[in-house]
């Protein structure tokens, strides 16, 4: 029995569905894969120690299943996030991105029967699903269909507020609908990179403040998601070009979350960044920022070196993550877990590199 088994007395297979989906090389998206006529495969993707990707594309109707929009989470990540939660017996907890049910689950057995679970779903399909799963096993946990940005009012205060899906900017009603002194732990980044498991204890004054952590791949909440431009040729033609003076791991440094990638999307405010390996010789690195229209790309290929710049819009975001590196250099390479975040109740998110009163502290533009 491997340590995350031992730390999660809930199996997961009641809670996933007879079809999930997989990695399709053909389609370079997903693939259905159904309990009934692949039961060996289904098996295996439940019994391994990953995420099961349970919806893609919102339900809708798709042609090639790009996007994965709800999931099982990985084990093992899971039985960490209960740990970072510090769950105990009687709490009151609420839960946003109930999915399968099977978190929902977990928290319920370790409040046990003195406490109490709510777990907010977006999608009425899927949140029917948990409701069901939950009933069927015997887990009393209340399942709303609702948009957790807004918490669940009518069960608060909460000792614990739990997100399984990631946000940029962390609402105001998970703050404001926990007690003083109770946690709220939450995927939380910028659009630039992944995220940190990030805890926060809310203060008699209303404000939340905490540490970031371990690196972590979640979806996220609808309502934040990413998104980005797709300049036409004639405005490809017009961009600025420059060329680039950083070599190459230096720009794997600017793209990767464990060096400075976390770091720049905390210094260079909605900034959205893509990254597509072509193939074994080409990676395309893309900047992103809707408000403002603005975009750069930086082309990559093996072996050649300097790679030109081309930058389009008010904003030179290649200069700007360019400078957020030399910060990045010039302090420290910092990782995540360097980063602490305050939420104060006017909604404003500060981040602070190391101590709270030290030299390094700025609000973001959410
Ligand atoms: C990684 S899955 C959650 C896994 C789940 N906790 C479990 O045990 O299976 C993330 C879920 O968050 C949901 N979600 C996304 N945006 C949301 C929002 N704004 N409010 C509530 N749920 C949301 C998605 O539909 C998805 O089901």
């Amino acid at each position: 029995m491997t340590a995350w088994r031992a730390r999660l007395p809930v199996p997961r297979e009641a809670f996933v569905p007879p079809v999930i989906w997989d990695d399709d090389p053909e389609s370079d998206g997903f693939a259905p894969v159904s309990r009934e006529s692949e039961p060996a495969r289904w098996r295996a993707l439940v019994d391994a120690d990953e995420p099961v990707v349970t919806q893609v594309e919102d339900g809708r109707d798709h042609d090639i299943a790009r996007a994965p929009t709800s999931s099982c989470s990985r084990p093992s990540l899971v039985a960490d996030m209960l740990d970072a939660l510090e769950v105990r017996p009687g709490q009151r907890i609420l839960e946003i991105g109930s999915g399968t049910g099977w978190n929902a689950a977990l928290l319920r057995d370790r409040v046990g029967s003195a406490g109490h679970v709510t777990t907010v779903e977006i999608d009425a399909d899927v949140a029917e699903q948990a409701r069901r799963a939950l009933a069927t096993t015997g887990h009393e946990a209340v399942v709303v269909t609702a948009d957790g940005s807004g918490g669940h009012p009518a069960g608060a205060p909460y000792d614990r507020v739990i997100a399984t899906a990631s946000v940029r900017a962390v609402p105001q009603a998970w703050i404001d609908q926990t007690r003083s002194g109770g946690l709220i732990l939450t995927p939380w980044g910028t659009d630039y990179g992944e995220d940190a498991l990030t805890r926060l204890e809310v203060r008699p004054d209303g404000s939340a403040s905490g540490r970031c952590g371990t690196r972590l791949a979640f979806m996220r909440m609808r309502g934040q998601r990413r998104h980005h431009l797709d300049p036409t040729d004639a405005e490809l033609a017009a961009a600025d070009r420059t060329i680039t003076s950083r070599r190459g791991p230096e720009l794997f440094d600017m793209v990767e979350f464990s060096r400075a990638a976390f770091t720049i999307g905390l210094r260079v405010p909605h900034c959205y960044l893509t990254v597509d390996d072509r193939d074994d010789e080409h990676r395309d690195v893309e900047l992103h920022d809707l408000r403002s229209r603005s975009w750069a790309k930086v082309a990559m290929v093996r072996g050649e070196h300097p790679w030109t710049v081309h930058q389009l819009g008010p904003r030179h975001l290649w200069d700007e993550a360019d400078a957020a590196y030399s910060w990045w250099l010039s302090n420290g390479e910092p990782a995540a877990d360097r980063y602490g975040l305050t939420v104060a109740p006017d909604g404003s998110h500060a981040v602070r590199l190391d101590e709270p009163d030290g030299e390094h502290r700025w609000t973001l533009d959410t």
